[in-house]
């Protein structure tokens, strides 16, 4: 009998309990309810194991890439043989990046879509699933071209190799600021410019930076536009795949006085660390042990409402009700 009682303690279902086996129709109902309960919890658990989690990490930039592409694609109201286009940076490694640029006359247009004037500091981190879906990795035209510098407007687009450190590209007109052979008139110039890309890296022409879809427009000849960069390398790891990449933030300040040289600045500058972002899974014995404690708590969970039930209806009325069943059981026996 002993022997019996301490067996029974191990017994996680307690609808073998005598009280129980004859209440049959409510015992069977909330162990069905419970069953399908457990398959639930067990189904997200699974879908959760399958999907994994995402983890972000902010660690020291131990990349030793010193060299990354500033990719570019944007318009400015001057005809490009007006445009003078430099990068400098504290290395006094000075690219000529009119050498980098492809350079295109077209008429000057703002498309619909772009934010003008506006405040572009709306960006935010991508999620990871948006970037391995978007992350067609693109490359520009690799033959350098200048056609049509007379055109109202200038298209420049492709990617300037530049140094990891502080620095800036620099659009202006020729003879402000640079020894050049001609000094463009006053009047000839207009920064209003609309850019469709600026990335730092890769490039990865489906993914949205700050300044992407923007445009800025003036009414002086003589204008600044200073942006200034904070760069921070990005990577997103899933399954395998690693998608090297940065995103920035930006601040706008205009006409600062300080400078006489007007111009489109890209200052920009590379934070020291690296943002991962990474789909990371438990291990399967961890998913196991998970499994296993939550239904074990379900079970001794649902056991304790069994016996606060059973003792409430004994209370609330009376052991007939409560031992009806039992006369019922044994009736049919
Ligand atoms: C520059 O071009 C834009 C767009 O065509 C125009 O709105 C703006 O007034 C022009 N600015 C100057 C200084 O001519």
């Amino acid at each position: 009998m002993d022997y019996h009682r301490s067996i029974r303690v191990f017994d996680a279902f307690p609808k073998t309990e005598p009280v129980n086996t004859v209440r049959s129709t409510k015992g069977s109902y909330s162990t069905i309810l419970m069953g399908f309960f457990i398959l639930f919890l067990i189904w997200v658990e699974i879908g959760g194991y399958v999907d994994g989690y995402i983890d972000r990490q902010f660690m020291l930039d131990r990349n030793i890439q010193r060299v990354l592409n500033i990719n570019l694609d944007m318009l400015v109201a001057t005809p490009c043989n007006y445009l003078h286009t430099n990068v400098k940076d504290i290395t006094q490694d000075r690219f000529l990046a009119q050498e980098q640029l492809n350079f295109e006359g077209v008429n000057f247009f703002i498309p619909d879509y772009f934010r003008v004037n506006g405040d572009e500091s709306q960006g935010s981190t991508l999620d990871l699933d948006e970037v391995l879906r978007e992350s067609a990795l693109a490359e520009f035209r690799e033959k350098k071209s200048f056609t049509g510098g007379d055109a109202p407007a200038c298209h420049i687009f492709g990617s300037i190799p530049v140094n990891k450190v502080h620095g800036f590209f620099h659009i202006t007109g020729k003879g402000y600021g640079y020894r050049d052979r001609s000094i463009v008139p006053k009047e000839a110039l207009n920064l209003t410019h609309v850019i469709s890309e600026f990335s730092f890296g890769e490039f990865y022409p489906y993914m949205n930076n700050p300044l992407d879809f923007t445009a800025r427009t003036t009414n002086e000849h003589i204008h600044i536009f200073n942006y200034y960069l904070d760069v921070v390398p990005t990577e997103y790891k899933k399954l395998g795949i690693v998608i090297d990449t940065t995103q920035y933030s930006m601040t706008l300040t205009e006409n600062p006085g300080l400078r006489n040289v007007p111009g489109i600045f890209f200052n920009y500058q590379f934070e020291p660390i690296i943002l991962s972002i990474e789909e990371k899974r438990i291990s399967f014995v961890r998913f196991l042990v998970r499994l296993v404690t939550i239904c074990g708590g379900i079970m001794l969970i649902a056991k304790w409402i069994f016996r606060t039930v059973d003792k409430l209806i004994r209370v609330v009325f009376g052991k007939q009700v409560a031992n009806r069943g039992r006369e019922k059981a044994s009736s049919l026996l």
